[in-house]
């Protein structure tokens, strides 16, 4: 089996691109982990990668100046490492339609909310204050538009009484770590695709992946 390559782009602690990288380890898996990029020099995920001998890159988007400097920083660096299909992973920079189209069906995110709610930041603590009873995560395909690309899978959580933005974060990353590498797993094993703005399961097995409970 020839695995793809896939860049994983951070910003921060890198807890998905770890369990991106663990699930990686495994001799089933469909993808192999090309390079890790952040735009922050000072990402705990950068450290994260190169203790595991992946080549992590850090572009500092204040010295790039602008979101096209950046943006081409990152796109050589993935073609550099041979990057087929991109991961993002707490990646806190708002991207270009050019640098989408580029990647187009190849680039998905993780989002910590049950789109189409609550896009953008501070989900948990608005998942909270609309008193939602039920809350996750979503994996999407990368589009123009901020966090509405076609969604993949969601991860599902309860909302329980006591919970502050806190405990909810932590349960829903839980499941977050859960259905990511399965998602870029089935991505990559070419079982799911994108196809006129919708995602397209290749068989049911596949179509089992987009919907994860934590109970
Ligand atoms: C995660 O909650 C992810 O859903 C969101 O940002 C957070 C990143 O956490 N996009 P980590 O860096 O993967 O630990």
């Amino acid at each position: 089996m020839v695995r793809k390559r896939v860049g994983i782009l951070i910003s921060g602690r890198g807890s998905n691109m770890a369990s991106l990288m663990d699930a990686a380890r495994a001799d089933n898996c469909a993808y192999e982990i090309a390079c890790v990029i952040s735009n922050r020099p000072d990402a705990a995920g950068l450290e994260t990668a190169r203790k595991s001998g992946i080549t992590a890159v850090a572009l500092d988007h204040k010295t790039l100046g602008s979101r096209e400097a950046l943006e081409s920083a990152m796109h050589e660096a993935l073609i550099a490492s041979q990057a087929e299909l991109v991961a993002c992973a707490g990646f806190m920079r708002i991207m270009t339609g050019d640098f989408i189209a580029k990647w187009d069906g190849r680039m998905i995110n993780i989002h910590p909310s049950l789109l189409p709610l609550f896009k953008g930041v501070n989900t948990h603590e608005r998942a909270l204050q609309a008193g939602v009873r039920v809350h996750g995560c979503s994996v999407h395909f990368v589009s123009a538009e901020l966090d509405a690309g076609a969604i993949i899978a969601q991860g599902v959580v309860k909302v329980m009484p006591g919970d502050d933005a806190d405990t909810l974060a932590a349960r829903v990353l839980a499941v977050e770590h859960r259905i990511y590498p399965a998602v870029l797993n089935a991505l990559a094993g070419d079982r799911i695709r994108l196809e006129d703005g919708r995602t397209v399961f290749s068989d049911a097995d596949a179509a089992t992946l987009s919907v994860i409970a934590d109970n």
